[in-house]
This record gives C-alpha cells, sequence and structure tokens, in this order.
C-alpha cells in the first residue's frame, strides 16, 4: 500500500516549557490514517494534518465500543537521535488486540513503518527534558453506521502523537494503591488481556472512589475468587517477595505488558527468580506487614517503573517498607530508562533508532 503525505498548512510550535508537559494533553501536527472496507481491505494510507474526524452518529464504535489502542513512545538521546522502544511487540499486540475484538489485522510491517515515517515527520515534537518522551497512540475504531450487533464492515485506524511528562503528578514517587474487594476489571474468559477501551471504561467507577478516598490507584483481584492480585489496569504489578520477583501470569486477564516483559528479563539478569503466580491479598498485607514483601512496583509504557508507598485493603493499610522506593525499584526504572534514553548498551536489541 502507497503511503501518501500530506501537507501541514498552519503548523503548531511544540510546548517551549518541557516542564510544564503533562499526560496526553497535547497532540502533534500531523496523525496517521487509513481507511478499512471488507472487500478491499486497508486503504487510503496517509500522514494527514492532525484534527477532528467526522463520523456517523450511527459509528458502531460509539455504541458497541468495538476499539482498540496502543501506547509506546519516542525518546531523545542525549546525541539528539531519537529512539523507539520494542515499537514491533505493540505491533503484534495491536494485532492480537484486533483479532480478539472481531477486528481486521493490520500489515504490520507496513503499520510499523508509517509510525516511523511519521514520528520523523514530527521528530521536533520529541522533547529534550529528562523524564520526558514522544507518546504514540495506535488506535482503531468501528465506523460503519449500524446498530446491529455483529463485527463492523468499516474501520478507521489512526496514530496519534502526544509528547509527555511523567504519568503521574508526582513523577517517580510512590503511588497509595486500593485494593478492591467488591469491583472486578476483567474475568477469565473476557477481554481482559485486549487493548480495548471497554476494559479502561468499566474501570472508571472504582478509580474515582479510590481516588475521593485519597488513593492513586486501585489494584484489581481475580474476578472468581477475589483473592489473587492481578493488575493495575495501567501498569502490570510485580512484587519482590521472599527474595523472589512475583507477577500474575498471562492467562487472559493480565495485559502482557511489554514493560513487565522488559522488567522481566532485566532481573533475571541481576540474578532473581521469577515466580509467574499470582500473590494473594493476605501475602501482599501480612507481607508489607512481616517484611516478606520487600518492595512492589507497577511497570507499563505510561509509567515505566512506579513504585508502591502502601496498599489498602477494606479497613486496613499497609506500608512497604519506610514508603520510599525501594532499592530494586529504583535499580529497575534506571536501568530501563537508561536503555530507552541511550545511556547504557542495548544489548537486548530493544531499541529501533530513527
Ligand atoms: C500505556 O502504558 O501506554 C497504557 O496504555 C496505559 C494507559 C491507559 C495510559
Amino acid at each position: 500500500m502507497h503511503l501518501q503525505i500530506l501537507p501541514v498548512t498552519a503548523p503548531k510550535q511544540p510546548v517551549k516549557n518541557e516542564n510544564e508537559l503533562v499526560f496526553g494533553k497535547q497532540f502533534s501536527n500531523r496523525m496517521f490514517v487509513m481507511e478499512y472496507d471488507r472487500g478491499t481491505g486497508w486503504h487510503s494510507a496517509r500522514i494527514q494534518p492532525y484534527g477532528p474526524f467526522e463520523l456517523d452518529p450511527a459509528a458502531m464504535v460509539f455504541h458497541y465500543s468495538q476499539e482498540i489502542f496502543e501506547g509506546l513512545k519516542a525518546f531523545r538521546r542525549p546525541d539528539g537521535q531519537i529512539a523507539m522502544f520494542r515499537p514491533e511487540d505493540n505491533v503484534a499486540r495491536f494485532n492480537r488486540s484486533a483479532r480478539r475484538m472481531c477486528m481486521p489485522e493490520v500489515d504490520e510491517k507496513f503499520f510499523l513503518n508509517a509510525m516511523l515515517e511519521l514520528i520523523r515527520l514530527e521528530a521536533d515534537w520529541v522533547p529534550h527534558s529528562e523524564g520526558t518522551s514522544l507518546y504514540i497512540r495506535p488506535t482503531m475504531i468501528a465506523t460503519e453506521p449500524m446498530l446491529g450487533v455483529r463485527p463492523a464492515d468499516q474501520y478507521l485506524c489512526y496514530i496519534i502523537l502526544s509528547p509527555v511528562g511523567p504519568y503521574y503528578k508526582g513523577g517517580v514517587a510512590p503511588v497509595k494503591i486500593w485494593i478492591s474487594d467488591f469491583y472486578v476489571r476483567a474475568a477469565e474468559g473476557g477481554t481482559g488481556e485486549a487493548k480495548t477501551g471497554g476494559n479502561y471504561a468499566a474501570s472508571l467507577y472504582a478509580a474515582k472512589e479510590a481516588s475521593e478516598s485519597g488513593y492513586d490507584q486501585v489494584l484489581w483481584l481475580d474476578a472468581k475468587e477475589k483473592r489473587f492480585v492481578e493488575e493495575v489496569g495501567s501498569m502490570n504489578m510485580l512484587f519482590l517477595y521472599d527474595g523472589k520477583i512475583v507477577t500474575s501470569p498471562l492467562k487472559g486477564t493480565v495485559l502482557d505488558g511489554i514493560t513487565r516483559r522488559s522488567v522481566l528479563t532485566l532481573v533475571k539478569e541481576l540474578g532473581y527468580e521469577i515466580e509467574e503466580r499470582a500473590l494473594t491479598v493476605d501475602e501482599v498485607m501480612e507481607g508489607a506487614e512481616n517484611g516478606r514483601l520487600e518492595e512492589a512496583f507497577g511497570a507499563g509504557t505510561a509509567v515505566v517503573i512506579s513504585p508502591v508507598g502502601s496498599f489498602c485493603y477494606k479497613d486496613r493499610c499497609v506500608q512497604l517498607g519506610d514508603g520510599t522506593p525501594g532499592k530494586l525499584t529504583m535499580e529497575l526504572y534506571n536501568k530501563l530508562t537508561s536503555i530507552q534514553y541511550g545511556k547504557q548498551p542495548d544489548k537486548h536489541n530493544w531499541v529501533t533508532l530513527l
């Protein structure tokens, strides 16, 4: 498929004061778009000025949420070069999500090249300051106007770019996590593993309650027994428990996180044993009190590595260590970001330079 490049007539300038960058509020001048019609396949691939779409009010995405997305980042290195972190893994996951949501897959090579081309054209939007990056949001929506419940016959796939600072206002500061004993995010056989908007919409109510009570995030338990800790919507959870790294297995309810995968490689190299099993909520709460749970952190593209300061469950709260970020947590944050920003060699071949 040919990629058409359309001109931008009135370009905006990227923000000057990068300290003011927040997560996902500003967007660059261009976006990638392509369309799909059953029978024809993907067509009309183009990079065009960023702007609103005109969609029919009956477009199926508005009614039945047939939607998927991805999140990845481009980093500015000290020598000015731009690096992307494991982009082919995100594109592969985009297609896995598409399959689960009965949406058309994209040609991974074409899609990745189009993404790289978009970033090259928008290179000025990759910020320079420490802790900043260009967040890339590939998205696919069902556009066919139709109210019957079935997979749509028409789709729009697009990529937008947003220069970002830290996901949490406090940067790499310990977060206070509420473990919900009532709401659930994903059940076995459901769509928990797919990166689809509905999973996030379903999490909002509990997140709102958590925020109103002073918590930063909700940690979800399994839907069946409400006993095993799974993930925190915007990040996978990893625990340093009994000297080993413990994290939920990928059984369909937890997102197959690319940061999770990278962290597991790094901890293995540091000599830690890994247990892919779900900790019980009792292990978390008692472990924090008796010292078996030394550290806990979230891992995700947007948050990078997010240390946990405390967990609250029912009417009990426990603090991890002295409440400050754990030693291993910070070591992993530094290792991962050093590879992303080119301060350490990329011996795993995770980086694509533009
Ligand atoms: C990411 O880490 O890129 C995500 O997609 C999480 C998000 C919902 C902010």
